[in-house]
């Protein structure tokens, strides 16, 4: 951890980190990357012992305010792996919408290959308080 500190790991012009608080207590840490492209990314932990009390949701529906009242970005998107139920709730509770599954893009540490599902949410979705779906059409 110390490195990555030393090498600009934690914040930088396009990274911001920020400790995810209960009270006074840490409970998670949100990533926040390519803060300067169009689509920005997140990475967000919460601490295993605070899983379930909906600090997720709470993390996902800050940092897309963060994002898009502080930077210019018109999306941000979050990878994750098609097992991930957790995370998959938590995006479809806070109206992100599954936008892309690379199949077996995501090799497991005991050899098994996973589908990576994508979601995201639009600035214009996030302005108005509305959800709108993938055009599967074409
Ligand atoms: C994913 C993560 C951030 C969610 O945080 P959290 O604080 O537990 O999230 P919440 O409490 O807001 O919501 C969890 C949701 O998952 C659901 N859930 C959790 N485990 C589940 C399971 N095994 N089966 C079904 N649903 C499950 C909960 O019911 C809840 O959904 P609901 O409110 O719609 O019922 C947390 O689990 C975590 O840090 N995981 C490890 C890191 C990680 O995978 N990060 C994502 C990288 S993209």
């Amino acid at each position: 951890m110390h490195t990555r500190v030393a090498a600009g790991w934690l914040t930088g012009p396009d990274h911001e980190t920020h400790a995810l608080l209960d009270g006074e207590r840490v409970v998670g840490l949100v990533r926040l990357l390519d803060l300067d492209d169009d689509t920005a990314e997140f990475d967000l932990r919460v601490r295993s012992a605070d899983r379930g009390r909906g600090l997720g949701a709470a993390a996902v529906r800050w940092l897309s305010g963060h994002v898009f009242t502080s930077r210019a970005c018109h999306r941000v998107e979050a990878m994750t792996r098609e097992d991930n139920v957790a995370m998959r709730a938590v995006l479809a509770r806070c109206g992100w919408v599954q936008e892309a599954r690379h199949r077996q893009a995501w090799p497991t540490r005991d050899g098994r290959r996973l589908d990576a599902v994508g979601y995201a949410v639009l600035r214009p979705d996030w302005e108005a308080g509305t959800v709108t779906p993938v055009d599967r059409a074409t």
